[in-house]
């Protein structure tokens, strides 16, 4: 189904993030995949040892996963804090003469999430608040941007983004901070979906998903009290990666007439009270 078409996927951690069961399925279904993961990029100015030994770190982390899941799947690294790192991301693929069909959104950030905590919103600093607006939402714009400007994305392309329940309701477990930038990024995608859709006859949605442990970001920030609760709320349970790679795969076939959407692959979480 998804033959002769490239798809860019960004956000993979390792073999249990939520974009290698997307990137998976695209490729059992005929497509390919360029994948990002965070890494040390030439734009990558005065780091500390900290710093680089964590992202050299993380490379290698991602890169392994990709082999072993995704065979020889091309890798490339993306920092999407440093607008640099995208323009130069972008210009290696038109270089490549790489024309993509459509990618994935599946990054974020949030460091007032720390030990599974959730700083109140009003001690969030302000670097904290734009750390995680321009990581989680604004990247979103900047990505597609280069991506357009060096005319790697094509016309009819798709992009979809990951969001949750919480960029709109105050749950059992309030995230605060990061529900801001979902929100943002929920905005985002309304407004390139009409910008977007009319230039180039792009189509652009957004899949709010369930509670997730099994990735870095989730265990870092759920604890299994909540999940379970959420499992227990939702008619049909939490819906699992795979329910998402699914959804995600649809919405990037050819021609589909969606666009604009914040759609749930949740279990029914969002009917309940
Ligand atoms: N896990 C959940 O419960 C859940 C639920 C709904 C939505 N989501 C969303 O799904 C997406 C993927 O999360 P996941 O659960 O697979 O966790 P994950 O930890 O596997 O993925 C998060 C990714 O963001 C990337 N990232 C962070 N900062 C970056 C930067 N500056 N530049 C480029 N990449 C950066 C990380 O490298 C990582 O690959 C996120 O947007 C998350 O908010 C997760």
């Amino acid at each position: 189904m998804l033959s002769n078409t490239t798809f860019l996927i960004t956000g993979i951690a390792d073999k249990h993030s939520l974009a290698m069961y997307v990137a998976k399925e695209i490729i059992r279904q005929g497509g390919k995949v360029v994948c990002t993961g965070l890494g040390v990029s030439p734009h990558h100015i005065g780091l500390s040892e900290k710093a680089k030994s964590f992202l050299t770190k993380n490379f290698e982390d991602f890169k392994q996963a990709v082999t072993e899941e995704l065979g020889d799947s091309s890798v490339e690294i993306l920092d999407v804090t440093l607008d640099e790192n995208i323009a130069s991301f972008a210009r290696t693929l038109s270089d490549r003469n790489i024309k993509l069909n459509g990618l994935l959104h599946a990054i974020a950030m949030d460091k007032t999430i720390r030990n599974k905590e959730v700083k109140p919103l009003l001690d969030v600093t302000k670097e904290e608040f734009c750390d995680t607006m321009n990581v989680s939402a604004y990247s979103l714009i900047r990505l597609s941007h280069y991506l357009l400007k060096h005319k790697v994305l094509q016309p009819g392309a798709s992009i979809c983004s990951l969001s949750y329940i919480a960029a709109a309701k105050v749950t059992f477990h309030p995230y605060r901070n990061i529900s801001i930038a979902k929100a943002a990024l929920e905005r985002i995608t309304i407004e390139l979906a009409d910008e977007l859709g009319r230039a180039h006859k792009i189509r652009v949605n957004a899949i709010r998903f369930s509670p997730y442990m099994g990735s870095k970001a989730g265990n870092a920030t759920l604890n299994e009290k909540d999940v379970n609760t959420s499992d227990r709320m939702s008619p049909l349970g939490n819906a699992k990666p795979m329910d998402l790679a699914y959804e995600i795969v649809h919405l990037f076939r050819p021609e589909l007439a969606i666009t604009g959407e914040i759609r749930h692959v949740d279990g029914g979480y969002n009917i309940t009270g």
